[in-house]
């Protein structure tokens, strides 16, 4: 289970950080790689040599480590990782994790990371049912980390109660059942590149060609497929929604910066292109502010933006194994959507009807057909959460189907 796998361990200052030298070797003994990180209060406890020597890789402490951070190595360590866990996790590392705060490495390695988290916290007992405890840990697991432990038990300084780090074997377990449970969602391992929301084309420095894309279909697209446990890159058009929990979010403004995102960001297993891409840009744009000088407004020479759709279904070297396109029709939905399959090469097409009246674009809810060389389903009207969880639903049969008859 655990063979391959790459846990970043941080030690923070605690007595028991004695035991998580025991905790390096049982990891690694079952094949996984093991970096650490030590904190300034964890190498009070431990020294680096010995965990060095149990870890077999160098030991990280300082943030301003020139090497290192000449190639952004604070970034490069939390991106590594499958897994980052805190053993033993402080009172004073949780709450400056919950506080977002970043002045050593550990932290900054916690608030640069988008990978999954699990703290084995230890500390006094009137630390741990500590108000400002008890809310700190409540605010981190809302926000996705996993807790082990703390167990009962007599502690170092005297008193008894809940505080005690769990023990080794139980955090290796708790990290098993992490990578179980993760390896069984429907889209663990798969690979995805989204687009959502609008494109702006700039006309000037203050002006630009837009479209009503709120985001809303794609993010809950996204959403979806995190949760699926996909590996899920988001590029985006400039858009006002939060970004989804547990997905690498591409900031773009124009179709050109969305398809060298999008070539950036592959290889995928699925694409799904939601975006309402302009399909035009000007064909030169002012430097400055066009002024409205009495003789009538400017003629605007257009100009037609890449297809990105089109580009990345006809790519003949690492195209994805699924593309899936939208189409946003206004008439004819099916027909149009059937012949826009065709001509831009994707596997499926998501057609919908963004006529004014349908409040499709911006709105909460969706009415779809997804149209396949297999045919057309259609879908009864639904918010765009449940279109998503459906998209995603047939995405992991869609992969199931290929992965079986590669058996
Ligand atoms: O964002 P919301 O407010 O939630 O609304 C959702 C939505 C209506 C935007 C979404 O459901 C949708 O239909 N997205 C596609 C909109 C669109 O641009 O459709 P199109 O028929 O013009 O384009 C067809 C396909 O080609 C789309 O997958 C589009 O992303 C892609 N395309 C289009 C033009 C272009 N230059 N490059 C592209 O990749």
């Amino acid at each position: 289970m655990l063979d391959g796998k790459r846990i970043l361990l941080i030690i923070s200052g605690g007595i028991a950080a004695y035991k998580a030298l025991e905790l390096i070797r049982r990891l690694r003994e079952r094949g996984a790689s093991v970096p650490v990180v030590l904190t300034a209060g964890g190498s009070n406890f431990v020294t680096s040599l010995s965990v060095a020597a149990l870890a077999g890789e160098t030991v990280h402490g300082d943030l301003f480590d020139l090497t290192r951070e000449s190639e952004m190595g604070h970034i490069q360590l939390s991106r590594d990782a499958d897994l980052i866990v805190i053993a033993p996790a402080t009172a004073d590392i949780l709450a400056r994790m919950n506080c977002g705060l970043a002045h050593d490495l550990a932290t900054t390695v916690l608030l640069a990371t988008d990978k999954p988290v699990l703290a084995a916290p230890a500390m006094n007992v009137r630390m741990w049912q500590h108000v400002a405890t008890r809310r700190n840990v409540a605010d981190l697991r809302r926000d996705g980390v996993s807790f082990v432990g703390p167990n009962d038990g007599d502690m170092a300084c005297g008193e008894f109660g809940p505080g005690r780090m769990a023990e080794p074997d139980e955090i290796v377990t708790a990290i098993e059942n992490h990578f179980q449970a993760t390896h069984e969602l429907p889209l663990a391992g798969a690979r995805m590149l989204l687009t959502a929301g609008p494109t702006h084309e700039p006309i000037d420095p203050v002006r630009y060609i837009a479209n009503r894309s709120s985001g809303k279909q794609g993010y809950a697209i996204a959403a979806a497929a995190a949760r699926a446990g996909a590996d899920v890159t988001l590029v985006s058009g400039p858009v006002t929604l939060d970004p989804p929990a547990g997905v690498n979010l591409v900031n773009v403004q124009t179709a050109d910066e969305m398809l060298e995102a999008c070539n950036r960001a592959l290889p995928a297993d699925v694409a799904i292109f939601s975006a309402a891409v302009a399909d035009w840009k000007t064909a030169a744009q002012s430097d400055n502010k066009i002024k409205k000088d009495g003789g009538g407004p400017p003629g605007l020479a257009l100009t037609e933006n890449p297809d990105i759709l089109r580009t990345i279904s006809c790519l003949e070297h690492g195209r994805p194994g699924l593309v899936v396109g939208f189409a946003a029709e206004t008439e004819n939905v099916l027909e149009n959507a059937t012949a826009k399959r065709l001509r831009k090469g994707c596997d499926w097409i998501v057609a919908n009807d963004v006529s004014p009246h349908q409040g499709v674009m911006g709105g909460d809810s969706n009415t779809v057909h997804l149209i396949s060389d297999g045919g057309v389903e259609s879908w009864p009207t639904m918010t765009k959460t449940d279109v998503a969880d459906r998209l995603v639903a047939r995405l992991a049969d869609a992969l199931r189907g290929v992965a079986n008859a590669a058996r």
